[in-house]
C-alpha cells in the first residue's frame, strides 16, 4: 500500500492568497494532493518528486512520512539567514528601505508557477529593489532586471553581485572612511585619494551603504557616520550569509543583468524571455522620485529630469492618469514583444483611491495586456499592508503569450 506523505506549510503562511499559491506550486510540479483540514498543509499518496519540492517550494516547510526523517526545504534553511530579523528580509533582501518591495517568498512561488527552472531567463521590467533578481539567482534562473531609477539599479546590483566580491569588499571596508558629516555634501564617505575606488562591485557596495545611511539620517535622524558603520557591518554579515548559503546548499547561481532603462523601449531581443515576474507602479499611488529624493540627489541626478521618465510621476492632476495609462499600454506591448510564445507573465498590481474614487488600474492594465496579445489566465486577490489610505488590495495577474 502507498504510504501517505504530509507536506507542512511554513508558520508564516497566514493568508488565503498564500494558500492558493502554495497549491498552485504543487500543481505546477504535477503533484496530486488534498488540503489538510486545518489548512496548514497537504497530503499525498501519489508520486512525489521530493528533490523538486525540497529545492523549489516557497511555502512548504517540510516533507514528513511515518517512520522517516522529516525533510526540510531549502527555503526553510535560507530564510534563517536574516540579519535584521524582519520577516522575509533574509540574505541581502533588506538592503535599502525601499517602499513597495515584493514579498520574496511570493516571488519564489511565482517563478515556479510560471514554469521557470535553472537556465531559463526571467525578466522583471520594473526591477525596483531587486527582489525578483535575488530569488531567481538563488534558483539558478537567469534574470534581466530593468528600471528607470539609477538608485534601484544600484540596489539590485549590490544585492546580487556582492557575494562574488566579498574579499575585496571586506578589504576596502578597512579604508573607506567619512570625509564629511554634512548630509548636503555630495559624498560623505570615500577611500583616500591614492586608492580611489574604481567603478564596480566594491564601489557599488559602499555607495549603497552611504545611501542607506542617508536614508537613516533623513527618516530616523541617525548620525550618518554611525549609520554607515552600523549598516556596513550588517550588510557585510548578510553578504557572508549569501556565500555560506550558496556553499552549504551547493547552489549554482543564475546570472543577473541589471539595466538602467525604460520599460517602454527595452533593449531586449524579441521572443527571448522565458517568463516575466513584475510589479509596475500602481498608477500615481507612490511618487518613486520624491520617495528617494535624498539618495537620487546625492547620486547627482536632477529630480525634474528623472520625473519625465518615471511612469506614474509624469504630468499633473488628471493628466497624470492619462499618461500613466498610455505608458502602461506601451509597457504591455513591450512585455508581449520580448516573451517567447507560450511563456507566462505574473504581474502584481493594485487599484488606488484618488479623491475618494477607486481607479481601476488593474482592469486597465489587464485590457492593455490583452490588446497587446497576452491571454489573461487568472487573478488572485492579495491583501496589502501599509498604504491603507491609497490602496487596500492588490492582485496577482497571470497572462500567457499565445
Ligand atoms: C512597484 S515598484 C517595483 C518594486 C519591486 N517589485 C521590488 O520588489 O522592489 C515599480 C518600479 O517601476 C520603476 N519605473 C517607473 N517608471 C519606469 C520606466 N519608465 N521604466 C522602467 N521602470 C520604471 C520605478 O522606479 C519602481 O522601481
Amino acid at each position: 500500500m502507498q504510504q501517505t506523505t504530509q507536506l507542512t506549510l511554513h508558520e508564516n503562511v497566514q493568508f488565503i492568497y498564500e494558500l492558493v499559491l502554495a497549491r498552485m506550486e504543487l500543481e505546477a510540479a504535477g503533484v496530486e494532493f488534498s488540503t489538510g483540514e486545518n489548512l496548514r498543509g497537504f497530503s499525498t499518496n501519489g508520486r512525489l518528486d521530493h528533490e523538486h519540492i525540497l529545492r523549489r517550494s516557497a511555502y512548504v516547510r517540510s516533507i514528513d512520512r511515518a517512520g522517516q526523517e522529516c525533510l526540510l526545504t531549502d527555503y526553510h534553511f535560507i530564510q534563517q539567514y536574516n540579519q535584521t530579523q524582519s520577516i522575509n528580509q533574509y540574505l541581502t533582501h533588506w538592503f535599502y528601505p525601499y517602499k513597495g518591495k515584493f514579498h520574496p517568498q511570493m516571488i519564489q512561488a511565482l517563478l515556479g508557477i510560471i514554469g521557470l527552472g535553472p537556465g531559463d531567463t526571467v525578466l522583471d521590467p520594473f526591477i525596483g529593489s531587486g527582489t525578483t533578481a535575488v530569488e531567481a539567482q538563488l534558483l539558478g534562473i537567469n534574470c534581466i532586471g530593468v528600471d528607470i531609477s539609477p538608485l534601484c539599479c544600484l540596489i539590485s546590483r549590490v544585492k546580487t553581485q556582492s557575494w562574488a566580491h566579498i574579499d575585496a569588499i571586506e578589504e576596502a571596508s578597512e579604508y573607506v572612511a567619512p570625509c564629511a558629516r554634512d548630509i548636503h555634501q555630495q559624498r560623505l564617505f570615500r577611500a583616500p585619494d591614492d586608492i580611489e575606488l574604481p567603478p564596480g562591485p566594491v564601489k557599488d557596495f559602499f555607495d549603497l551603504t552611504e545611501m542607506i545611511a542617508r536614508s537613516d539620517k533623513s527618516r530616523r535622524r541617525r548620525d550618518p557616520v554611525d549609520a554607515f558603520v552600523h549598516n556596513r557591518d550588517r550588510m557585510l554579515a548578510s553578504v557572508r550569509d549569501h556565500v555560506e548559503v550558496k556553499r552549504t546548499l551547493g547552489l549554482t547561481f543564475g546570472e543577473v543583468d541589471i539595466r538602467n532603462g525604460d520599460v517602454r523601449a527595452m533593449q531586449i531581443d524579441p521572443e527571448s524571455i522565458d517568463g516575466i515576474v513584475t510589479s509596475p507602479p500602481y498608477s500615481i499611488a507612490l511618487n518613486y522620485v520624491k520617495n528617494d529624493e535624498h539618495a537620487l540627489t546625492a547620486m547627482g541626478y536632477n529630480l525634474d529630469d528623472l520625473s519625465e521618465e518615471f511612469i506614474g510621476v509624469r504630468g499633473h492632476g488628471r493628466e497624470r492618469f492619462e499618461l500613466y495609462n498610455e505608458d502602461m499600454r506601451q509597457a504591455a506591448r513591450e512585455m508581449h514583444r520580448v516573451l517567447k510564445p507560450g511563456a507566462m507573465a505574473a504581474v502584481v498590481i493594485g487599484n488606488m483611491t484618488y479623491q475618494g474614487e477607486e481607479i481601476d488600474t488593474t482592469g486597465m492594465f489587464t485590457e492593455a495586456c490583452e490588446d497587446a496579445g497576452l491571454t489573461f489566465e487568472r487573478s488572485i486577490d492579495k491583501i496589502i499592508f501599509g498604504l491603507y489610505n491609497v490602496m487596500q488590495k492588490e492582485y496577482i495577474l497571470l497572462f500567457r503569450k499565445a
